[in-house]
């Protein structure tokens, strides 16, 4: 199963990472935003990532100015932008970055199942949604798989990659020899929530949360003990301040209504209460705590 045209849907925080690693790769691509300033936007931050990339490799010796332009005009050539979703009916591949919103997706690849050619696979970037979902939405079941990247794309070297029982073993092989065509380390995962890393990480922060709660340590303290002991980049509460209270609450309360026996799944009262006073995290400028840009004040 040979994949050379990928279709991107949703240029935003993550598709643009994905378009233009996949272009970074030699895929041709295609850009499929809502609206022409948000199309405008997703090639914008394309062009500022690689225009850093070129001159760091300048900066570093690795490539003379000429040879770093030149690698950056020809990845920005394998990119072109659309609105039109028919654009996106040859890809091989359609990799789907959209808002978090179930409904809206299965809507997207019901339209996608009419649109593109037969053998076109279909990936959902979702972090917290069931593949097997936007599979049946689209007609095409066991062509659905999810590719879940990382932020920032262009950096994180980890894509997840997802089976439903109905995932096609072909279709699943080539959406990770994609991943790998990508320079990620792909890891392979049932449909379960959260896959590997969500599942094992927002219990996490959620535990965390708890514990702040209940009054058992700071929340320096807690950030401290895995930052040292465990040797963690960052503690869980700075950790649940960079993802977004509010993503971390929709992701829960998703979880919680759909497996309602799962005790890992809680939600604490602490993350409910932040979230209604508008406390989002370093996003709105304070979660767990008061943040100046990308630093805490
Ligand atoms: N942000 C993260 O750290 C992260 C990490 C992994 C996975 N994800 C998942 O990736 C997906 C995208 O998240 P994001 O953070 O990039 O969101 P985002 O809001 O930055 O980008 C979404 C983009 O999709 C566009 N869009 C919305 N509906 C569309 C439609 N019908 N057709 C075409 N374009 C449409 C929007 O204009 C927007 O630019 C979500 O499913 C999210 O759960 C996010």
């Amino acid at each position: 199963m040979n994949i050379e045209k990928v279709g991107i849907i949703g240029c935003g925080l993550m598709g643009h990472g994905i378009a233009q690693v996949a272009a970074q790769s030699g895929f041709t691509v295609v850009a499929l935003e809502g609206d022409q300033g948000a199309l405008d936007a997703g090639l914008g931050r394309i062009d500022r990532s690689l225009a850093k990339f070129a001159s760091k490799q300048v900066e570093k010796g690795k490539l003379t100015e000429e040879e770093a332009n030149g690698w950056s005009a020809q990845t920005r050539g394998r990119i072109s932008g659309t609105l039109e979703l028919a654009d996106l009916a040859d890809c091989d591949l359609v990799v789907e970055a959209i808002v978090e919103n179930l409904e809206v997706k299965n809507e997207l690849f019901k339209e996608l199942g009419t649109v593109c050619k037969g053998d076109t696979i279909f990936a959902s970037n979702t972090s917290s949604f069931p593949i097997a979902e936007m599979g049946k939405a689209s007609g095409r079941p066991e062509r659905m798989v999810g590719l879940h990247f990382f932020n920032p794309v262009q950096l994180m070297r980890l894509v997840e990659v997802v089976r439903t029982d109905e995932t096609d073993e072909e279709v699943f092989a080539a959406a990770r020899a994609f991943g790998e065509a990508c320079k990620k380390t792909p890891v392979s995962c049932k449909d379960t929530p959260g896959f590997v890393v969500n599942r094992l990480l927002v219990p996490y922060m959620s535990q965390a949360l708890q514990m702040l709660e209940r009054g058992d340590a700071t929340k320096e303290d807690i950030d401290a003990a895995m930052q040292f002991g465990c040797g963690h980049p960052m503690g869980p509460l700075t950790l649940t301040d960079y993802v977004g209270l509010d993503t971390t609450l929709s992701i829960l309360e998703g979880w919680v209504e759909r497996y309602p026996d799962e005790a890992a799944f809680q939600i604490p009262q602490i993350l409910r209460e932040k979230v209604a006073a508008g406390k989002l995290g370093r996003k709105s400028g304070e979660g767990f705590y008061v943040w100046d840009g990308d630093k805490k004040a």
